[in-house]
């Protein structure tokens, strides 16, 4: 049941509407998206600081902190340039930066906040740094697209273990992930 990541991409630019105008605004505004990278790190890390669940996920082994806010920099301008353009090797890497969230144990239920926190804070740099309404959209549009990898991921590996550990059909299991929500 794993994807193929840069399908997914695909799948997801044509859904969510990213467009080569917003790919072109984003990459003219690379340097700034980089200039802010620190700053919006330290944002997101205080906000998962305040959840005490969270909290103690990011300190549970040492260096962890330290190790995401370089992390989560490079994630932050690679959004601006797409890496390859927005190609196999960025499809790639939102595919594995969504396996590792998935490998810790951390749920959908703290990633969509967490990137509303990233979008409300970039929002109010670009306001106050008088950048565009199209490169806000952009922005808005890139940010869904790599929480969709986080949140696709999450499906695939918990399917995929079920469907390894029961040997049912994958139709089975949506047969019954089916009915299992018509029962709640
Ligand atoms: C907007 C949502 C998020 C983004 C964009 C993001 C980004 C990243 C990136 C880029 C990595 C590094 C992946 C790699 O090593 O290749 C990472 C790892 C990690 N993230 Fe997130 N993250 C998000 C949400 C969260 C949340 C809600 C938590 C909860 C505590 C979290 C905790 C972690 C942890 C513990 C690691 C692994 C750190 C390590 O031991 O190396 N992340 N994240």
């Amino acid at each position: 049941m794993a994807i193929e990541p840069r399908a997914f991409l695909t799948t997801m630019e044509t859904r969510i509407g990213l467009t080569p105008e917003d790919k072109s605004v984003m990459k003219e505004n690379a340097d700034w998206g980089s200039s802010i990278a620190e700053e919006m790190a330290n944002h997101f890390y205080a906000y998962l600081g305040r959840d005490a669940e969270m909290s103690g996920i990011l300190s549970a082994t040492e260096g962890r902190a330290h190790r995401l806010h370089k992390t989560f920099i490079e994630w932050f301008s690679q959004m601006f340039t797409g890496m390859d353009n927005w190609g196999d090797e960025y499809a790639k890497c939102r595919w594995h930066i969504g396996l590792i969230h998935v490998k810790i144990g951390i749920a959908p239920q703290h990633v969509v906040p967490a990137m509303a926190v990233v979008v409300h804070e970039v929002g109010k740099k670009l306001k106050a740094d008088g950048k565009s309404e199209e490169l806000k959209e952009a922005l808005g549009r890139i940010c869904m697209i790599d929480l969709a990898f986080i949140e696709q991921a999450y499906v695939e590996v918990s399917s995929a273990a079920v469907l390894k550990e029961t040997g049912w059909s994958a139709a089975l299991f949506r047969r019954l992930i089916a009915t299992g929500a018509s029962d709640m």
